[in-house]
């Protein structure tokens, strides 16, 4: 008891309010803090979240990639290269919607990074007719591509089927052989 009425006469002392509009303003303050707090963050960003593993994608076609331009939240983020399929998840300020480089996410973007183009007609695989420069430069974005982030996928034309019909996929060969042979 002697405990409580010293904190309340040292409450009025410093503050200069009664004990109930004292603890009054404070919980007002708390509750207004965890509105503002409430408006950016969520519970969830306190918490430590562990990191993604890349999901092995396997052989897909072009058509398919678009799939994973970020229109779908639980989608990653596939750019390919050279027909190399690299998950650009990380760079989402880049790569997701609204992003920057957002034009390139869900496609083989080799042609636009070789000529440095955001035209649509150079978000293409197709890389023929570049200059030596311009496959230089494509050659720069891949080996910053390979060492930035994990390869996923390869594109392939509509029609590589097995025999039986099946597709061939990648996480059947060794994805990381493939990468080695790369670099
Ligand atoms: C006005 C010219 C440009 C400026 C000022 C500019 C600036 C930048 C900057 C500051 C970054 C971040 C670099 C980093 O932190 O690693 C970046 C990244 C990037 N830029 Fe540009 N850029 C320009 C033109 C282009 C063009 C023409 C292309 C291709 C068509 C391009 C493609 C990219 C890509 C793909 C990335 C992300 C690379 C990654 O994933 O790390 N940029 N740019």
């Amino acid at each position: 008891m002697g405990i409580y009425s010293t904190v309340m006469d040292a409450v009025t002392e410093v503050t200069g309010l009664s004990p109930t509009a004292f603890f009054t303003i404070l919980a007002m303050m708390v509750v207004v803090y965890k509105i503002v707090c409430g408006m950016f963050l969520g519970p969830e960003d306190f918490r430590q979240k562990p990191p993604k593993e890349p999901v092995q994608l396997g052989d897909v076609t072009e058509e398919e990639l678009r799939a994973y331009d970020g229109s779908d939240p639980s989608k990653p983020l596939l750019i390919a290269i050279k027909g190399q399929i690299y998950d650009v998840s990380s760079s989402k300020m880049f790569y997701g919607r609204g992003g920057p480089y957002s034009m390139f996410t869900g496609r083989d973007a080799s042609r636009a990074l070789a000529m440095l183009s955001f035209k649509p007609e150079d978000l293409t695989g197709n890389i023929e007719g570049l200059s030596a420069e311009e496959l230089a430069v494509l050659e720069d974005w891949e080996y910053k591509f390979m060492d930035k982030y994990p390869i996923v996928g390869r594109v392939v034309p509509a029609a590589n089927t097995t025999t039986n019909g099946d597709k061939v996929h990648l996480q059947d060969q060794d994805v990381n052989g493939l990468q080695k042979q790369q670099i």
